[in-house]
């Protein structure tokens, strides 16, 4: 029998050749928010490793919502077009094209993680002001207290949300990842830990869901029918707060279901320096089957998939309908004929193009 992996996935007018994505991960070889030659050659290469889906890193809405001076950025016409030959890329590979679009909130304006992964102190000419719901820090290497956002900067970033799906959509890619996680922006506003409002967007789990659910309402009316929208939610802090999130965040997948979005990420929320997070295979597993179940949504998960028996597992039991990887496929692109091997696909290296399959079908490797 063909492992679920390797089935394909229907989403909305596309289908994913398998359940294999590659999860967005930021390269930090942009200049000017614009890719360079790194980029073509990196998403190229994990295409034509197998994988169904290839999600483009995060990539800033606008200047300051990059998480740092080095992130992609997709708010001009040039960078859209900067954007083409890795879509182009990613499609004669054979995966579909997807991009995550974000702003990092509080969480912007850092060196690179080899180089600290902390705030540029401000002063610095490479750093740039900061800004989120409230003017509250995230802490330990990013002690810097975000500029408090008006009601004008709030629609300023929604209609940036909406500007960067629009040339998303013109310049070829497929599916529309929003980041709603990850202690940026978006999560920023949902979390008690950054977000102490007290107009319409704070206070209420209603009123801290208000901005992700007026972007997703507004990008939904500029982004295609046909093309599945997808959202990345950090539903869990691993707080003292673990059962209350979970809750809000159920409910708002629903809410978000019937404003149009198709597909949803389990991820982690990083509000806080202190949570306690269970690092370890799957660790994800448990929360993102219960997710998926009680919001009814196609979705997908990451975080430590680290075997394909594993990955194989959370398809069966429904923990995910595609799974997100990360650091699998940075440590071997051609992860996909790995696991077609181990578990047991006939004809396995037919998950590559025929220029490497036609050639590794007989030869037997570790
Ligand atoms: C180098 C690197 C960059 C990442 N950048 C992003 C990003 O741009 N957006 C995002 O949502 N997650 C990002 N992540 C998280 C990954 O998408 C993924 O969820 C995480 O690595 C867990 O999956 P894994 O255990 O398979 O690596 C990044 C992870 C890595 C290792």
């Amino acid at each position: 029998m063909t492992p679920k992996l390797f089935t394909p996935l229907p989403l909305k007018g596309i289908t994913l050749r398998n359940r294999i994505a590659v999860s967005p991960m930021c390269q930090y070889q942009a200049l000017d928010g614009l890719p360079t030659d790194w980029h073509p050659t990196h998403y190229e290469s994990l295409a034509r490793g197998g994988a169904g889906l290839v999600v483009v890193e995060a990539t800033g809405v606008s200047p300051e919502g990059r998480i740092t001076p080095a992130c992609l950025g997709l708010w001009s016409d040039e960078h859209a077009a900067a954007l083409k030959p890795i879509v182009e890329g990613i499609r004669s590979g054979g995966a579909i094209a997807g991009i995550q679009i974000g702003h990092a909130g509080r969480k912007a304006s850092a060196n690179l993680p080899w180089e600290g992964d902390d705030h540029i102190p401000a002063g610095d000419p490479r750093s740039w002001e900061t800004i989120a719901p409230s003017a509250v820090a995230y802490g330990e290497g990013l002690p810097r207290v975000p500029r408090e956002m008006t009601k004008a900067d709030i629609a300023r970033v929604r209609e940036d949300f909406v500007s960067a799906a629009k040339r998303a959509r013109d310049t070829g890619f497929e599916f529309l990842l929003l980041h709603f996680a990850h202690g940026y922006l978006a999560q920023n506003f949902l979390s008690p830990w950054s977000n102490h409002r007290t107009d319409e967007y704070g206070g209420s789990a209603e009123n801290r869901a208000r901005f992700m659910l007026e972007t997703l309402e507004a990008v939904r009316s500029v982004w295609p029918d046909h093309l599945p929208l997808a959202a990345r939610l950090g539903v869990i802090e691993f707080d003292e707060r673990n059962e209350e999130t979970l809750a809000e965040s159920i409910a708002l997948a629903k809410r978000f279901a019937e404003l149009g979005l198709d597909f949803l990420d389990v991820s982690m929320s990083f509000s806080t320096p202190t949570a306690k997070i269970p690092w370890g295979p799957g660790q994800l597993r448990e929360i993102s089957k219960r997710f998926l179940n009680e919001t009814g949504l196609p979705g997908s998960t990451s975080w430590n998939i680290n075997t394909p028996a594993l990955a194989e597992e959370m398809l069966q039991e429904g923990a995910a309908d595609l799974v997100m990887l990360g650091r699998p496929l940075l440590a071997n692109p051609h992860w996909p004929l790995a696991a077609a091997r181990e578990l047991g696909l006939p004809n396995p290296s037919s998950v590559l193009p025929p220029s490497y399959a036609h050639w590794l079908s007989r030869y037997h490797f570790a």
